[in-house]
């Protein structure tokens, strides 16, 4: 059996007057009317704690969208015992069954789940409807359409045999289960995350972000109507360090599944690290964290482009994809023209609450968010090697709002070139033209990671000095494009450094990180 090269999934535009911007709307109405109630779901079974935890709009955060059950010690161990239960039954379907399973999910959220996970990512992650629909529906179903494909694709690669003798790879899953932890920004990552280890045969435990739980539950109740059995994906809302704490000490752990921080990256390692002589495998740790990721522009580059590419790639869903732009390299001879689009382009920037449709730039995530943003942006009020062009405040007593932020800097390493802030705030440099070479190189050492980036130029010659300087600043290195937006299937996502293990989210190298071949010689 083979599944084809699926196409990207088109996206609803939600226009004016369209019958899916009725649709949406209404969805919207439902979760807003509704408070959900979210329980664990072990071995396909749904477990209430009591110990409760909630879940708010973060463009209104009075409004209380769902109240969520929280995992425990206990719970965790019951949920790696329902993994390790499952192991057996679910590695042995045969892989088109599975492969099966996951173009249902497709196809649910394609036709019937579509607007109520639009608008479940909307409110519960202050998204645009535009944002929602990108991820939460079309880059969720290439996931899994594009995901089936690679299955064909990794299944069907077989060594060849001799004569007398039968070579065979056998693609097994990992002995054990997964462990999978979802960011809050993007529900097409949430359902990638234990989908791309159960697709390939492997059982998980998946802890979602609190912040998001509203999709991923909406996630959740999908892909058990989609007949992903009972023990093979258990969800595990809650607080991180006791999941993590029962999940790193499990002798069954086989692998780690993760986007989020940096932080957290490294306290998984530290943790693997501390319990290696415990599992039975080295667990495979597959994870992807921050960026600090660029727009370098060339004299040769096209303004108006270029202007575009950045503020999208910063102030869409509020700078916070891994992917979105917070530094910028502009050359001193077309820093007016820069300036001037910018003027004109920031006009048009609507910053509120999603359910008006004209606003561009929503709401961050939660308070600390929130407050780490102001941070920044004080830090840089007060400098006297930074001066504020656009936005630097923020309102947090509606909702969890921080303006759109161009901050300019006359210190290529000042603070806010260098850290990550994961808010709507952009730094930019503005370098001496003839110092393009001299500048490139100081833009690969200035962030410790190597996720996204993007030249805008027009100069072959200058276009290879970029891409040879830049060869591992970026796992994704766009060229007259913005940071963000890479499609499953044509851009394979990822990068190195600090950004995580370069494991190509959404592609077969990922998938490949799930299982464990074995090769057979079978002499006749
Ligand atoms: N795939 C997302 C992007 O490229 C992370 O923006």
């Amino acid at each position: 059996m083979k599944f084809a090269k699926p196409s990207n999934e088109p996206s609803r535009s939600y226009c004016v007057g369209s019958a899916e911007r009725k649709l949406l709307k209404e969805a919207i109405k439902k979760i807003e009317s509704e408070v959900a109630e979210i329980p664990l779901v072990i071995n396909g079974e749904m477990v209430f704690t009591g110990d409760k935890g909630k879940v708010v709009m973060p463009h209104d955060h009075a409004h209380v969208l769902a109240v969520y059950h929280k995992a425990g010690a206990k719970d965790m161990r019951r949920a790696v015992e329902a993994a390790n239960g499952a192991h057996k039954s679910w590695g042995t379907v045969p892989w088109t069954e599975r492969a099966a399973i996951v173009l249902k999910i497709a196809e649910l959220i394609d036709k019937k789940y579509r607007y109520i996970l639009d608008a479940a990512t909307m409110m519960g992650q202050s998204k645009t409807a535009w944002q929602a629909e990108i991820e939460a529906a079309s880059e969720t179903i290439d996931y899994l359409r594009y995901g089936a494909h690679c299955m064909t694709e990794i299944y069907s690669e077989q060594p060849s045999s001799e004569e007398g003798v039968i070579n065979h790879i056998e693609y097994r899953p990992l002995e054990g289960f997964v462990y999978a932890v979802s960011p809050f920004n993007f529900t097409a990552i949430a359902a990638n995350l234990p989908m791309a280890p159960v697709m390939m045969g492997n059982t998980v435990v998946w802890k979602p972000a609190t912040t998001s739980l509203l999709s991923s539950w909406y996630l959740m109740k999908i892909f058990m109507e989609a007949g992903v059995p009972a023990g093979v994906l258990n969800f595990m809302p809650g607080p991180g360090s006791v999941g993590s704490g029962v999940v790193l000490a499990s002798k069954e752990l086989a692998g780690i599944h993760f986007t989020g921080s940096t932080q957290v990256f490294n306290s998984f390692w530290k943790g693997v690290a501390d319990n290696l002589s415990l599992y039975r495998s080295y667990p495979r740790i597959v994870g992807e964290t921050g960026g600090k990721d660029f727009v370098f522009i060339h004299n040769s580059a096209d303004i108006k482009a270029a202007a575009a590419a950045i503020l999208r790639g910063a102030f869409e869903y509020q700078g916070q994809k891994c992917s979105a732009t917070s530094r910028a390299y502009v050359p001193a001879s077309r820093w007016d023209e820069l300036y001037a689009e910018f003027k004109s382009m920031m006009a048009e920037v609507k910053v509120g609450d999603p359910r008006d449709f004209r606003n561009f730039v929503n709401a961050v995530i939660d308070e600390s968010s929130f407050d780490n943003c102001m941070e920044y942006l004080n830090y840089a009020k007060s400098a006297h090697d930074a001066e504020i062009l656009f936005g630097g405040a923020g309102d947090k007593s509606v909702g969890y709002f921080v303006q759109p932020t161009i901050i300019k800097t006359t210190d290529p390493r000042f603070r806010t070139m260098e850290e990550e802030i994961f808010g709507p705030i952009v730094t930019l440099y503005v370098y001496d033209d003839d110092k393009y070479e001299e500048t490139l190189k100081l833009c690969n050492e200035t962030s410790p990671y190597g996720l996204t980036g993007s030249v805008f130029c027009t100069e072959r010659e200058a276009l290879a000095k970029a891409d040879d300087i830049l060869r591992y600043a970026a796992g994704n290195f766009y060229i007259n494009d913005k940071t963000t937006g890479a499609s499953v299937g044509l851009q394979p996502f990822g990068g190195s450094r600090g950004s995580g293990t370069n494991d190509k989210a959404g592609s077969k190298f990922n998938l490949m990180r799930w299982c464990s071949p074995r090769t057979v010689k079978e002499n006749l």
